[in-house]
């Protein structure tokens, strides 16, 4: 049985303020929750875990260096992330891709990096608009899958969410079935590469456009193991009605 997950990614949102939401999202959280990972901006690290401490909801950055400390001004390392009590980081996310140039060595380099500072990465892919016209898709998530992962891949150390670039933030959602053909072929490609035993392990996340609305059809379908989610992570009251449709899987 692979965990499931409700991962929030609060992007460059949230002050000191919007700790009250972990608040409301600790106290409002159904029986058996799954398991929730909140990744505030790295301003908030520190407090959040504070402000989470001796509930279930665990923390995670959203990026890391790929050293441990030095001279790279404006960048946080993966001990520094550990230093704060959070326990994930998300890699590669489309807007550090994008905006940062992040390839998929950066990706696999920061990967080990965070397992040496005892994190568990989530490790994010997923194709443009213009790769999916082009029936590159498949090609793509399976090149992103081949380069960013490093070969010490395991349940604990490592997430993988697949976030096709055209649904973040967007309110577009991939169908039912497209969502199903990506996650079965990660999951075939995982198997490939790593094993049946840790490639049926590794939870599996659909991220882009996730909302309590979709959020119950999304989680039905084999191979998605939970979510990472941007815009409706930000309020618990948006939040928490995904936590609890995925409580129900
Ligand atoms: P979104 O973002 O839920 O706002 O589409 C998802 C993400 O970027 O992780």
């Amino acid at each position: 049985m692979r965990p499931k997950i409700a991962a929030g990614n609060w992007k460059m949102n949230g002050t000191a303020a919007s700790l009250t939401e972990l608040h409301s999202l600790a106290t409002g959280l159904p029986e058996n929750p799954p398991q929730v990972v909140i990744c505030p901006p790295s301003t908030l690290l520190f407090r959040a875990t504070d402000a989470t401490h001796g509930s279930p909801i665990q923390i995670g950055a959203q990026d890391c260096h790929t050293e441990g400390a030095g001279a790279y001004t404006g960048d946080i390392s993966a001990t520094m992330v550990a230093d704060s009590g959070a326990t994930h980081v998300i890699l590669g996310h489309s807007e550090r891709r994008d905006a940062h140039r992040e390839t998929d060595a950066d990706v696999q380099a920061k990967t080990c990096a965070a397992w040496a500072a005892g994190l568990t990465a989530i490790v994010c892919i997923g194709e443009s608009e213009a790769q999916r016209d082009a029936d590159q898709t498949l090609d793509v998530i399976g090149g992103q899958l081949d380069g960013s992962l490093p070969d010490a891949v395991d349940a604990e150390n490592t997430v993988i969410a697949y976030e096709p670039i055209w649904a973040i933030g967007t309110g577009k959602v991939p169908s039912i079935a497209q969502i199903k053909e990506v996650h079965d072929f990660i999951r075939a490609r995982l198997i490939k590469r790593f094993g049946a035993e840790i490639g049926n392990a590794l939870p599996l996340l659909y991220g882009g456009s996730v909302k309590a609305a979709n959020a119950v059809e999304i989680f039905a379908v084999e191979n998605v193991d939970g979510a990472l989610v941007g815009g409706a992570s930000l309020k618990a009251e948006d939040f928490a009605p995904i936590v609890a449709a995925l409580a129900q899987y």
